[in-house]
């Protein structure tokens, strides 16, 4: 296999954020990180120093770091720590867009009545890494639509400042599925891939990042 990403630092992140509801409680998706960690491996694969800031505990490959987090709260810290040195930044996790403003302290009691759960936004870190990239770094979000998608995800690309955007409609079984049909958008053009499986994105993924760094 091609071993064009020698010499490149990647960090990925991978998986859903889980916001705290009380002690016992929380809000979190389906996301698998799946597609992520298969990024990550596939980037390994080629060469490339990975790390994978992650809310899943899954087997990978030896020699890539896993930093474990939970909230959108913690994975912002991790990606701000790591970001500023990677060439590369994948932004596969599925971050949740509002958490609860304060965890309840133990666990909410039934008998209490139904609770007013009050949400506020997370940052938006993908938002963020684009506002500050520096010169050079390819950054990749992806785009989790049910309606729209080329427009919603071509939106996203130009407003937060992205490379290249992995755009998917979830309204099927993608989001913990196996496989995955994507659309790849740059700035240049839209490209539709065939369905096919979430290592073979990843594969196709890591080939096009190796380009665009060369
Ligand atoms: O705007 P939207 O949430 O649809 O954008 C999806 C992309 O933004 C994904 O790459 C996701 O990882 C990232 N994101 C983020 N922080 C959030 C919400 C989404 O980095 N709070």
């Amino acid at each position: 296999s091609a071993k064009d990403l020698v010499g490149t630092s990647m960090l990925v992140t991978a998986g859903g954020t889980r916001e705290p509801i009380d002690a016992v409680r929380v809000i979190a998706n389906r996301s698998s990180g799946k597609q992520g960690y298969a990024i990550a491996e596939q980037a390994h694969k080629r060469g490339a120093t990975v790390t994978i800031v992650s809310t899943v505990d899954r087997q990978t490959l030896a020699g890539i770091t896993v930093v474990s987090v939970e909230t959108a709260q913690q994975m912002l810290d991790a990606v701000s720590c790591h970001a500023p040195s990677s060439d590369v930044v994948v932004m596969t996790a599925a971050v949740a867009d509002f958490r609860p403003v304060q965890a309840v302290a133990g666990k909410i009691k039934k008998d209490e009545g139904i609770p007013q759960i009050i949400l506020e936004p997370t940052v938006d870190i993908l938002g963020f890494l684009g506002a500050s990239k520096p010169a050079g770094q390819i950054l990749v979000g992806f785009a989790a639509e049910t309606s729209k998608l080329v427009d919603n995800a071509r939106g996203k690309l130009k407003r937060k400042n992205l490379d290249l955007i992995v755009a998917n409609d979830v309204s099927g079984d993608v989001m913990g599925g196996a496989e995955n049909t994507v659309l790849l958008i740059t700035p240049k053009g839209a490209e539709a891939w065939p369905r096919m499986k979430k290592e073979e994105v990843a594969a196709k993924l890591a080939a096009r990042i190796a380009e665009a760094l060369a």
